[in-house]
């Protein structure tokens, strides 16, 4: 029997952890990928990149990375042509192209999230950060890559940035702002699985968003992430389902949505209940290079019946296997991140495939920003976020120790990454 052969659209570490678990059970084209990714090749079968559109590459199956091809209408161009797609249409993605569209939706389904108000005049947001106690937390309301988001201790700081945002800060991204009331408690990014119908949850997972150790500095599009979370089980997770996911799924359904791919909850966990921060329209990054390894079932099995439309029947015990042991991801960026980052130095550490060149038992190196000039060549730096580092092992704490010993052996000029991920966890 031939292989199912795969196309995954997108180019960083979340797309090069796709291409890894489809790997092992199907031919995998990436586009526009990078050179790591063929690396992620398996004694089966093969990962190639191609700089085609997706529209033009043959497969059985397509699961789109980003959230930018799907707010363009990607997934609905791909169905129209009768091809089968792991992400929502424009309409769905729309949750995610929009805070404020977001915000509204979650009002209109019940589902518990900060106080707000959406502006595009700076003294009406100035009037109500003049009503919140504190902190305060400033979004623009179009995409901005996760850097968008700011949370301010003062209400000088907060005002400042509404202005600056309004301004142009962000291009259009941020003509209008989202104004929240900050709130506090730890975080949890909570992907669901949904074919349309049924939504099951992954594994849940934690980012760490800000660019330094112990929270520190700006925020990031995620600088580590590790599951499952030893603080939130099954009943916690079915319980968050029902709060988060199923209503806003079901005012989806009203408005006549269907939605097809992975919705991603970003939730904090406060004193006085859960509350959702965000909701994405993809898989994290770099969650998913934690979620995905943790897989149990076939994950072109379990991809092409979200994209059919058929969970339930590959699953009929209506969740997926729970995860044996933990899995980690450490980033590695480039100085300068999450501002311009510096590019184009060679890193040491990769072998002549972009793997691990002293590898370390259940590490897997993912690729984000990097190039490669031609065969032979080094990988040089070419973004911000530029490796991620993931790790199998029995525990949090063991998947913790081989990733960061892996981390160890990589290295270029101005490499940054954070220290503390998992840590919180693994050393109790
Ligand atoms: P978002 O892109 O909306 O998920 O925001 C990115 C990050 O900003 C979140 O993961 C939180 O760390 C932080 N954040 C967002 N909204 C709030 C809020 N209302 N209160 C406190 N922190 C927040
Ligand atoms: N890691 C956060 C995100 O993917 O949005």
């Amino acid at each position: 029997m031939t292989p199912p052969t795969v196309c995954v659209v997108g180019s960083g570490g979340r797309e090069h952890a796709l291409a890894a678990v489809l790997a092992r059970s199907a031919e995998v084209v990436v586009t526009p990928g990078n050179p790591g990714m063929p690396g992620a090749s398996s004694e089966a079968h093969r990962v190639t990149v191609t700089g085609a559109p997706a529209e033009a590459v043959e497969a059985d199956l397509y699961v789109v990375g980003p959230e930018a091809p799907l707010v363009e209408g990607l997934a609905d161009r791909l169905r129209a042509r009768g091809r089968p797609v792991v992400g929502p249409g424009a309409d769905g993605a729309r949750i995610e192209g929009s805070k404020a569209f977001m915000k509204d939706l979650l009002a209109a389904a019940g589902v518990p999230t900060a106080r707000y108000g959406v502006f595009d005049q700076v003294e009406e947001a100035r009037r109500f950060l003049r009503s919140l106690p504190g902190p305060f937390v400033v979004k623009t309301d179009g995409l901005a890559a996760g850097k968008g988001v700011y949370v301010a201790e003062t209400l000088a700081e907060a005002e400042a940035d509404v202005e600056a945002k309004l301004a142009g800060a962000f291009g259009r991204a941020g003509r209008r702002v989202v104004v929240e009331e900050g709130l506090a408690g730890p975080e949890c990014s909570l992907l669901a699985l949904c074919d349309g119908t049924t939504a099951v949850p992954m594994v849940p997972a934690q980012d760490f968003k800000r660019v330094g150790d112990g929270d520190r500095g700006p925020n990031t599009g995620g600088m580590g992430a590790f599951g499952p979370l030893p603080w939130l089980g099954l009943q916690a997770v079915d319980e968050l389902m029902d709060t988060a996911v199923e209503p806003l799924l079901a005012e989806l359904g009203r408005r006549g949505v269907e939605y097809r791919g992975v919705l991603y909850a970003g939730l904090m966990l406060t004193a006085d209940g859960p509350r959702v921060l965000e909701f994405n329209v993809r898989f994290g990054d770099p969650e998913a290079q934690v979620v995905l390894p943790l897989l149990r079932e076939d994950p072109v099995e379990v991809l092409g019946a979200v994209a059919a439309g058929r969970l339930a029947s590959v699953l009929p015990a209506g969740r997926l296997a729970a995860p044996e042991g933990a899995a980690v991801c450490v980033v590695m960026a480039a100085e300068g991140y999450p501002g311009e980052p510096r590019t184009g130095d060679p890193i040491a550490g990769l072998d002549d495939e972009g793997r691990l060149a002293a590898p370390v038992d259940g590490v897997t190196v993912y690729h984000a920003g990097t190039r490669r000039d031609g065969p032979g060549e080094p990988f040089r730096t070419a973004g911000g976020r530029v490796l991620g580092v993931g790790a199998l092992g029995a525990d949090v704490a063991d998947a913790r120790r081989r990733a960061y010993a892996a981390v160890e052996t990589i290295t270029w000029p101005g490499a940054q990454h954070r220290r503390d991920i998992a840590e919180a966890v693994a050393v109790r």
